[in-house]
Order: C-alpha cells, then structure tokens, then sequence
C-alpha cells in the first residue's frame, strides 16, 4: 500500500551458527553482492537470533560471528556500499523488540509456521523458549528499525515479513495519529502549492467515500511527485490519503530470493544438518575428495556399464556448474558409457575449485589483517546505530516515553 514512503533500503541478517558454505553462497550472497548495485544495503550478524536456538552452548557465536563477515567480504560484499554491522551491538534492536511486543497478539507469533515447524525439526534442542516465540518479533524489530523498503529472504522467511508487516500496520494504526495530525497535515498540504494540494484533496475525497483504489493510486503518485515536502510530512499525507495516519514505521516487502537449488553432496539441498556441505574455506584436497566419493547413478558398477544423469546426484552439480553444450556431451558420455565418473566430476571439481580459488585467497588476505575487518565492522554499527538512534527517538515519543531524556 506505502510504497512510496518505501525507501530505497534493503536489510537481511544471517545467523553465526557455523563456517559458510556453497549453500549460502549460492543462496544468498551472491543475491546481497547483486543487490548493492540497486539498494542501499544493511547486513547484519543476527547473533541474538542465533541464541534463541544456540543458548546451550554459545561459543559457536562467537567463534563465527567474525569469520562469517571475512566469509561475506570474501564472497563480494562491498563495505564501500553496504553497512554490515553486529545485531547485539545495536543495543536498539532490544529496545524496538521490546516496545513491539507490547502491541503484538500473542497468536500471531503462535501462528508463524516456522514456530512449530523448527521446534519440530530441531527436535534435540528445547524451543519451547520464551525467546524462540518471540524470534520472528525480533526480526520485525530488525527492519522496522531501519525502515527498510525490502528484505531479501528464502522461503521459510516470507511469514516473518508478513509478521512484520502487520506489526507495522498496527504500530502505525496506533501511534501515527498525533494530536495535532489535523494541523500538521493541512499545513504539509499548503506546501504542496494550489493546484497539487487540490488535486490531493481531491483523489483522498474519491477514495475515502467512493473507495476509489485509481484515485488512492493518483494520490500516491502525486506526493510521489512533490519536490518541496520533507519525508516525515509525505508520510502524513500518505496516512491522511489512506486513512491510517501517519506511518512511521513503513511497511517492507520481502524480496524473494529464488531458492538457488544448490545441492550438497549427497543430492539433497545443501545444508549443514545434512552434513554435506562444501565450505566456502573448504581446502582443495577436501574438495576433491568431498566430489571424487560422492555417489553416483547405481547402474554403474564399472566403467563400461550405462548410466542415466537423473539418477545421479553429481549431476545435481552440473545443473549449476556446468553449460548447457558440455552438459549435453556428458549426458550422452554417461548414457554411452563412453565416459567415466571419474571423468564426468572433474568438470565439478574444477568449477568449484575456480569458483573457490579467488575467495579463499581473499580469506587469507582479510586474515592477515584482522584490524581492518574490525574497523569495517567498527564503522558499520556506528552507522547502524547512527539510524538505530534516529527511529528509536521517534518510537519512544509517540508511545509516550519521553520522560527519560
Ligand atoms: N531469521 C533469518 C534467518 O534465519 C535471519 C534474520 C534475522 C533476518 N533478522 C533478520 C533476515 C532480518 C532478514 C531480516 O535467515
Ligand atoms: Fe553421474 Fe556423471 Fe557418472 Fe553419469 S557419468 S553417473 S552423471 S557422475
């Protein structure tokens, strides 16, 4: 509905439980790399998230939280472009999660698939946690508090986006009506100049009593349009046009990563429960070895036995590795028999290897000077906590809590 107070901002989080792997390369870092040269872009450690399934045991967090940002820089993300801080430093993220929580149903975090889904699949660990219901409430804090327009997720996250855009709709629906909205709203409208302020009042009248969805549009892209308002006035336009008040808390879309298909080394998605992962710091040796024992279509016993590529997870790789003429003279190699396994996955391994190559050395270098991924993340939070600051001063007003400064 907002979307033009939806800002160019784009905002995700990833959780240190472990060493990166081409899963998540595939997945997702190569989608944050894409993304820079379109959004303005905040990644974040989510190391509270991490806790909320990893409280037992938590030196994992710490262990990854830093290698998983050398892992990120590695892979392409840009510190030039792109803010990339630590969730616990922002301590703000604790402060909205709070706040929120107190307008928040408690069924809609019931009603989360994921709520019950990963207590389910994570059967050894004891999620019945206060801390584990809240863990979509906390992701809402995450992106509310930097207004972000669009957040770049898998699957299993869309629902907690959903979350966080009903959270934010109630927030506005709540707190966007100052006292003196009336007059702060007529005096924005002045500024809009005669015609454009007619115009606006127009389309607001056509869809508040006729419910004319067009002339909401032709409203929107009015303020869209206007030079001379500030962002805080366009929103209370927007909120007087639709009638929810002002939005100070927009509204973000997901943007739904297509899940990359990228399989581990038994066929089935890759992935660190499975145990089939390839790191993104995984040694050569390992990485030949990992493919030379993968299995293969069964049919083939020997060499001189035909084989059928469906059948075969190898193949699996392929599909991303591999163009399509190659894949076509290895599909009809292995139907043949004219060629061997051995031969057929050497053409995986090297694309890993080169894919692997070039990262691997910027690990290395990032290692070497440790300093400088700590002044990258340093800066970061500054700037997070720069915008943490500036929407926790607005929330913290219009629930009333101003007493404190
Ligand atoms: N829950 C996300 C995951 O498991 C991580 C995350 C935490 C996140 N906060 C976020 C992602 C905010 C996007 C936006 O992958
Ligand atoms: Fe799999 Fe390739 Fe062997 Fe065929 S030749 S079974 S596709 S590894």
């Amino acid at each position: 509905m907002n979307t033009i107070s939806q800002n160019n901002r784009v905002l995700s989080g990833m959780r240190p439980t472990g060493l990166l792997h081409l899963g998540h390369y595939h997945g997702v870092l190569k989608n944050w790399i894409e993304l820079q040269h379109s959004y303005e872009c905040f990644y974040f450690v989510a190391d509270w998230h991490a806790l909320t399934t990893h409280y037992e045991d938590p030196s994992i967090i710490g262990d990854s939280s830093r290698d998983m940002v050398i892992d990120w820089l590695a892979a392409g993300v840009n510190p030039g472009s792109s803010t990339l801080f630590v969730q616990s430093r922002i301590p703000e993220h604790a402060e909205l999660y709070t706040l929120l929580s107190m307008i928040t149903p408690l069924g809609w975090l019931e009603r989360v698939p994921s709520y019950k889904d990963q207590q389910e699949k994570m059967k050894d660990r004891d999620l019945a946690t206060y801390g584990f219901l809240g863990y979509p409430l906390l992701q809402s804090a995450d992106i509310l508090m930097y207004k972000a327009g669009f957040v770049p997720v898998g699957e299993d996250q869309v629902a907690h986006v959903e979350l966080t855009r009903e959270v934010a709709r109630r927030f506005n629906h709540f707190y966007g009506r100052e006292p003196d909205f009336e007059s702060k709203v007529e005096a924005a409208i002045v500024k809009m100049g005669k015609k454009n302020a007619r115009l606006y009042k127009d389309a607001r009248k056509r869809y508040q009593e006729q419910g004319d969805t067009e002339a909401l549009s032709i409203g929107q892209a009015l303020l869209e349009a206007q030079q001379n308002i500030s962002l805080t006035d366009r929103e209370r336009l927007l909120g007087y046009l639709d009638g929810e008040g002002r939005i100070i808390l927009p509204e973000p879309q997901s943007l739904l990563t297509v899940s990359s298909k990228m399989p581990g080394i038994d066929g089935q998605k890759m992935s660190k429960s499975y145990n089939n992962t390839i790191a993104l710091r995984e040694q050569p040796d390992e990485v030949v070895r990992k493919i030379k024992t993968m299995p293969t279509d069964p049919a083939r016993i020997r060499r001189t036995d035909p084989g059928d590529p469906e059948k075969c997870p190898v193949w699996e790789f392929h599909q991303v590795y591999t163009d399509e003429e190659t894949k076509q003279k290895l599909a009809e190699g292995c139907r043949t028999a004219s060629i061997g396994c051995i031969d057929c996955k050497q053409y995986v391994i090297d694309s890993m290897l080169d894919e692997l190559k070039p990262i691997q050395q910027r690990v290395r270098e990032y290692q070497r000077d440790l300093s400088s991924v700590d002044s990258i993340i340093n800066e970061g939070c500054e700037a997070a906590r720069d915008v943490a600051q500036d929407t926790m001063e607005e929330v913290r007003k219009v629930m009333g809590l101003t007493g404190r400064r």
